[in-house]
């Protein structure tokens, strides 16, 4: 399952541990909350963490809870790229006013650093800005491998049920692309898109709606201690001491810049801060080889 937790595995995991017991990825979830990563995972198995909160042990430490990989869906024909770096999207706009937050996870349940996520979706009449990059944006999980957007809620256009749309790319890995959806919409009976597995959970709020959605991405057995803070590639020949030459983490760097790394040359494709894993021979979605 990824994300809305009221589904049907967690119906079943619950019957199982014969209460209203939290799902394992719930657990794990309200700790993230509670403790700075470092100190709540380091050198602590999943099992540890799961028999601490009282569930029965499982043999291996993977996630046994329905929390399956998020599965993909269509791009649909409205994704642009270059989408700039924010995690409020719709300032100034009118409609309901929508946070959705949540964490990307890889198939151990290890909250993924440094994720990219990359939003966009339709206006509060249906209409999608093919011009610009209203309601569009990409943004990065922080150390825990959470991540919060600002929107509104996506007005209906014909054909669909009410959606967003996310690409989610950890460092190195291919990309998801995939859609999220709301709980109650009508449409979505009809919608022959809509798949229940992409249900946020959402709830009224001050008026507006908050909504939570926690991606699974297909990025096994990726320790809980090591957020991509080492390349996973081979270094570059040159220091990075060259400023705008050289590709170095910490550099914000604009689409159509260039840099080189490891003697190959690449052209950044959209505006990002440079990440520690996110060398460009990594991240072909950021960087284009010369
Ligand atoms: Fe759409």
């Amino acid at each position: 399952m990824t994300g809305q937790r009221n589904d049907p595995h967690d119906t079943t995991d619950e019957t199982r541990t014969g209460g209203p017991a939290l799902t394992r990825k719930q657990l794990l979830r309200a700790a993230l909350v509670a403790a700075p990563l470092p100190i709540l995972l380091a050198g602590v198995p999943a099992l540890a963490r799961d028999g601490a909160a009282g569930e029965d042990l499982e043999p291996t430490p993977m996630c046994d809870d329905g929390d399956d990989e998020t599965p993909p869906q269509m791009e649909g024909p409205y994704f642009k790229p270059n989408s700039p770096q924010r995690t409020a999207i719709a300032a100034g706009l009118p409609g309901t006013r929508l946070t959705v937050s949540g964490y990307v996870f890889g198939t151990s349940c290890q909250p993924i650093a440094g994720a990219l996520l990359d939003f966009w979706q339709a206006d509060n009449a249906g209409a999608y800005d093919n011009v610009g990059y209203r309601l569009r944006g990409h943004q990065y999980t922080n150390g825990q491998g959470a991540f919060s957007l600002t929107t509104i809620v996506p007005g209906l256009y014909p054909g669909r049920t009410r959606h967003l749309h996310v690409k989610v790319q950890a460092p190195g890995r291919p990309i998801l692309t995939t859609q999220l959806y709301f709980p109650g919409e009508p449409r979505n009976s009809t919608d022959s898109l809509y798949d229940p597995r992409l249900l946020m959970t959402v709830r009224s709020a001050g008026g507006g709606r908050e909504a939570t959605f926690d991606v699974v991405l297909d990025v096994p057995g990726v320790p809980p201690t090591t957020p991509p803070t080492t390349p996973p590639t081979t270094p570059p020949s040159t220091p990075p001491s060259t400023p705008g030459g050289t590709w170095a983490a910490g550099q914000s760097y604009a689409a159509g810049a260039q840099v080189t790394y490891g003697g190959v040359a690449y052209r950044c494709l959209q505006g990002h801060t440079a990440q520690p894993g996110w060398e460009p021979p990594n991240v072909p979605a950021l960087w284009q080889r010369l």
